[in-house]
């Protein structure tokens, strides 16, 4: 029978997960050689700068669409398929994490050989069999990713869940579910998207990815945006964004900004699952997927 103090551990460990789920710690980042500000491999717990805002749409309320009654201020998402007035916000110059490989020959110096794959297909195959860590025993699925391979909208999340891994397809689970919702009620359509992950295999439980399992699994997503060039990437949540960005911080101080290399903008959001928890995170996700809709638009 488990102890009194294996139960406060268990607890302490899911409090702890579900803080970074929804990006309220710095948790690690895939080391970036060279840089003078690469950030220590584990956590250190951090008070998220996420202001109290008004309530946003309840994009959790109905399949349909989002309750807007509850918030006489929140945006009309039923108005039009234009772009939404956005607020004008911070544009943050960056290089993306597979240029930032790229220039420092660590995961793109043609040791993968992915260079090769032309099509999705081709880097999809060579992920089915991938053994590049130790993830690899433990999935039934690669979820390599779905969508439009010319999407000039892409999301990137974190890793897959148990249904993820079941069905091989991201996000198809509650926060699939939830994103579904989201992009419905801002008007953009699922099938004109790409959506993959950081990682393509379940980790145990669903615990964080590791820094090493990142490493492993990036050039897959690095050949993806690559051949999809999409002009518009949103990173879900803390891990996904510290990966592309290569920058430390919570989510509260990562996402509201633009990162910008060449002609992809990246622009962040919390992980939908942040959302399924707590609902204050439902009015920034809808302020973020306003000025990713006014990007894509636009794009
Ligand atoms: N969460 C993710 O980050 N990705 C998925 O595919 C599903 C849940």
């Amino acid at each position: 029978m488990a102890s009194g103090r294996d139960e406060a551990n268990k607890l302490a460990a899911e409090y702890f997960r579900q803080l970074g789920e929804a990006g309220e710690t710095e948790i690690y980042l895939p080391s970036v050689p060279g840089r003078a500000d690469a950030p220590k491999a584990h956590s250190t717990v951090k008070t998220s700068d996420v202001a109290a805002t008004p309530e946003a749409p309840d994009v959790t309320a109905t399949p349909e669409a989002p309750d807007v009654t509850a918030a006489p201020e929140a945006p009309d998402v039923t108005a039009t398929p234009e772009a939404p007035d956005v607020p004008t916000v911070e544009i943050v110059k960056v290089k993306l994490a597979f240029s930032r490989e790229a220039t420092t020959g660590d995961m793109f110096a043609g040791s993968t050989g992915l260079e090769t794959c032309t099509t999705l297909e081709q880097v999809e195959a060579r992920s089915v069999g991938c053994q590049n860590c130790e993830l690899a025993g433990g999935r039934t699925n690669v979820v390599f990713g779905a969508g439009n391979p010319n999407a000039r909208l892409m999301f990137i999340g974190e890793a897959p869940g148990r249904d993820e891994d079941i069905q091989g397809i991201p996000f198809v689970g509650r926060s699939g579910q939830l994103l579904n919702k989201i992009l419905e009620a801002a008007g953009i359509e699922r099938d004109d998207v790409y959506i993959a992950n950081i990682i393509k295999c379940r980790p145990p439980n669903n615990r964080t990815p590791l820094t090493n399992e990142i490493e492993a699994c990036l050039p897959y997503l690095g050949r993806q945006v690559a051949l999809i060039a999409p002009r518009v990437i949103c990173t879900l949540g803390l891990p996904a964004t510290q990966t592309l960005l290569g920058i430390r911080g919570s989510m509260g101080s990562l996402r509201g900004k633009m990162y910008v290399e060449g002609n992809v903008k990246v622009i962040p959001t919390y992980h939908p699952a942040a959302a399924l928890r707590d609902p204050k995170y439902k009015r920034p996700i809808w302020d973020d997927i306003q000025l990713i809709k006014r990007e894509y638009v636009k794009a």
